[in-house]
């Protein structure tokens, strides 16, 4: 049975990514996408969700829009990496469809007690704001929930300070309350999603679909790969927030550790670190884990194939 789940994003290059991933593949529900101030204001990350699905061609899936930034800070966008829209590099469609008008944070709550216990994932690719805040309005949410797979954080790697990955570091705090919820937690890390590298050997693989849908991806790699070789030193653009539903296909297609795993909010030099205790193995209470490994190819090929069948008419 296809597993249902709410993406919580910004989009966002990647998150685009994540959602046709979601949307082209039958083994993913996606009931709902909820967005969350992060890449770009708020007011522009929905903008952008509402698009990429009326790029997509489907108007069947809910857009519900979240929190404007953080739970204590103020919001730190990322221009330098997503442009000023958040999607920058394409003519964005006008979408059709509207906003729920329902909060996120209660899209979230709502769609969690109106399902069976154990049956909704939640796959947060922006800064965790929502999720903290669905946490803390309704903390039955936390034993009726499947699980958390998140991108975000890094073992042993940052982006955005030198131990610090960018959707944790905008708010560190959510992401405390998320990480030491006693719900199982997959955390996509940097380490993992720095191996999803979007070559120009897979670009062309999926330019060569031959839809408009594809060609759209393309131009957004194109501009992605700009972005991230003159801000990060990349000479290919790692494709992050699709691992997360890569690895809800098939989990097969990446290592997972089972380790501790705790938030940094005070430190001068660490704020939004994830500091994961790997000095010995988990204990059997253990409910986070990390991936750690990537098969790149078989990941491509999941991308590749869910935008083949958006590209054939597939109405979800
Ligand atoms: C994360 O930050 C955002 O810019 C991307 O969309 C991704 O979710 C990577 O650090
Ligand atoms: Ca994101």
């Amino acid at each position: 049975m296809a597993k249902k789940i709410i993406l919580d994003s910004d989009p966002g290059h990647d998150d685009a990514v994540a959602m046709l991933l979601a949307l082209g593949n039958e083994n993913i529900d996606l009931l709902g996408v909820t967005t969350i101030g992060g890449n770009q204001t708020l007011h522009k990350v929905t903008h952008n969700a509402l698009a990429v699905l009326e790029e997509a061609g489907i108007h069947t899936v809910p857009v519900s829009a979240g929190c404007e930034g953080p739970l204590v800070r103020e919001l730190e966008t990322a221009p330098g990496v997503h442009g000023d829209t958040g999607l920058d590099g394409v003519d964005l469609p006008t979408p059709t469809q509207a906003v729920t008008g329902k909060h996120a944070v209660d899209f979230i709550i709502d769609t969690i007690m109106d399902n069976e216990p154990g049956t909704i994932t939640l796959v947060p690719t922006g800064p965790l704001t929502n999720i903290a805040m669905a946490v803390r309005k309704e903390p039955q949410i936390v034993s009726r929930v499947k699980e958390v797979v998140l991108m975000g954080g890094g073992v042993h790697v940052g982006n955005w300070s030198a131990v610090a990955e960018f959707n944790i570091k905008v708010d560190p705090e959510a992401a405390h309350v998320v990480f030491n919820a006693p719900w199982p937690v997959t955390m996509i890390p940097l380490d993992l999603t720095h191996q999803a590298l979007c070559t120009p050997e897979r670009q062309r693989n999926i330019e060569s679909i031959g839809t408009p849908l594809s060609h759209f991806v393309s131009q957004l790699m194109d501009y992605f790969r700009k972005s991230y070789a003159e801000n990060q030193g990349f000479v290919d653009p790692p494709v992050h927030d699709p691992c997360t539903v890569a690895y809800l296909i098939d989990p097969s297609i990446m290592t997972i550790k089972k380790a501790p795993i705790d938030i940094e909010t005070k430190g001068d030099l660490t704020v939004g670190m994830t500091v994961a205790d790997l000095r010995a193995p988990a204990p059997a209470d253990c409910h986070t884990q990390y991936a750690d490994h990537l098969d790149v190819d078989r990941f491509w090929q999941l991308v590749h194939d869910a935008i083949e069948n958006i590209g054939e008419g597939l109405e979800k």
